[in-house]
């Protein structure tokens, strides 16, 4: 990989031939706001909120679609860029409910985020809002609102580049665009609830987990995925020891960025539904309720008596359980 060495706020950084800025300071660990820019997915540059000032270009770039050059200057903080995103955020938020009080994003939302760190004023705007449609059940997992999209079309690329399923789409023009389903279409394919986790605001939320807890009471763990053997990386959140979602974490070697919606809700088989809670022992008429320690007995003498065995272990079984079998 050839090195491109330029300068983003006044300190050198080396990046490669064909990064963009802002891959080139993210890798640095220089900051630079986005909501369109995904790393999985082609560039949409539609939301312009990376933008960013280059030495001897007259106007504002839009970090994510620029590719670094050798001895390229980069300001990320100019007086100038901090007045366009904040020009970006009013714009966003024209349209915006702003009702974060019962959003289920609120506390993990890129746009409250960018109006603490890029707006902190008041709405100028005095004449009607656009309306959109509320809660629309786009699949068995994922409720839309409309008034709280922003339009970045993240969703609507993952389902064309990733699942291929293409059941989203952008529709209509100018302040009444909007996502929207192909007719006939439900959004259920095996990886639908990732367009939550990528929609950087609240108008995708996910229909299990909404309402049940706010974000910021919850505990992350990392963790794997107990749903196959592939063994996507997760993060376990839970409230009062009780699983209230799993959530992918990165790992390119093995989920990259993703989560099956499988794996993503079968954390119910632990929290409820018909699980055992006390062992079972068969007895003449069927299964009777047992102690521990009568059904360890009965499981030793079984297999103390049979002949050669042979078992299936699973990917649900821990590394422990698998060494003793
Ligand atoms: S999407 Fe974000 S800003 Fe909008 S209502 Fe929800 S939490 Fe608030
Ligand atoms: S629903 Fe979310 S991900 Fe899709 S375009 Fe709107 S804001 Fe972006
Ligand atoms: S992240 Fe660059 S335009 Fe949206």
């Amino acid at each position: 990989m050839d090195p491109v060495n330029i300068i983003i706020d006044g300190r050198e950084v080396v990046t490669t031939k064909g990064k963009t800025v802002i891959q080139a300071a993210a890798d640095a660990g220089i900051v630079i706001p986005y909501y369109c820019y995904h790393p999985k997915l082609t560039i949409a540059g539609n939301c312009r909120m990376c933008l960013i000032e280059i030495e001897k270009m007259p106007k504002l770039q839009i970090a994510c679609n620029t590719q670094a050059t050798e001895a390229m200057s980069v300001l990320t903080q100019s007086p100038k860029v901090l007045a366009a995103r904040k020009a970006v955020m009013e714009f966003l938020l024209i349209n915006h409910p702003v009702d974060c009080p019962i959003c289920d994003q609120a506390g993990e939302c890129w746009l409250q985020d960018y109006y603490m760190t890029h707006d902190l004023q008041a709405s100028r705007f005095d004449a009607r809002k656009e309306h959109d449609r509320k809660r629309e059940i786009f699949g068995p997992n994922v409720v839309f609102d409309g008034e709280r999209c922003i339009k970045c079309t993240r969703c609507v690329r993952f389902l064309q580049e990733i699942t291929h399923t293409n059941e989203l789409a952008v529709v209509n023009r100018a302040d009444h665009s909007t996502i929207a389903l192909f007719p006939g279409s439900v959004l259920d394919n095996p990886l639908s609830a990732n367009v939550v986790d990528i929609c950087p605001v609240g108008a995708l939320t996910d229909r299990d987990f909404r309402f049940k807890v706010r974000v910021w009471y919850l505990q992350k763990t990392p963790s794997i995925c107990p749903g196959c053997s592939t063994g996507c990386n997760i993060s376990v959140e839970t409230y009062q020891n009780r699983i209230a979602r799993f959530k992918p974490r990165i790992n390119e070697a093995v989920n990259s960025h993703w989560l099956c919606d499988e794996g993503r809700y079968c954390f119910h088989d632990l929290t409820g539904g018909p699980r055992l809670t006390t062992p079972l022992i068969r007895q003449e008429g069927g299964l009777v309720p047992t102690t521990w320690e009568h059904a360890l007995q009965a499981v030793y003498a079984g297999l103390k008596s049979a002949g050669p065995l042979a078992g299936i272990l699973s990917g649900r079984n821990t590394n422990e359980e698998a060494y003793l079998f």
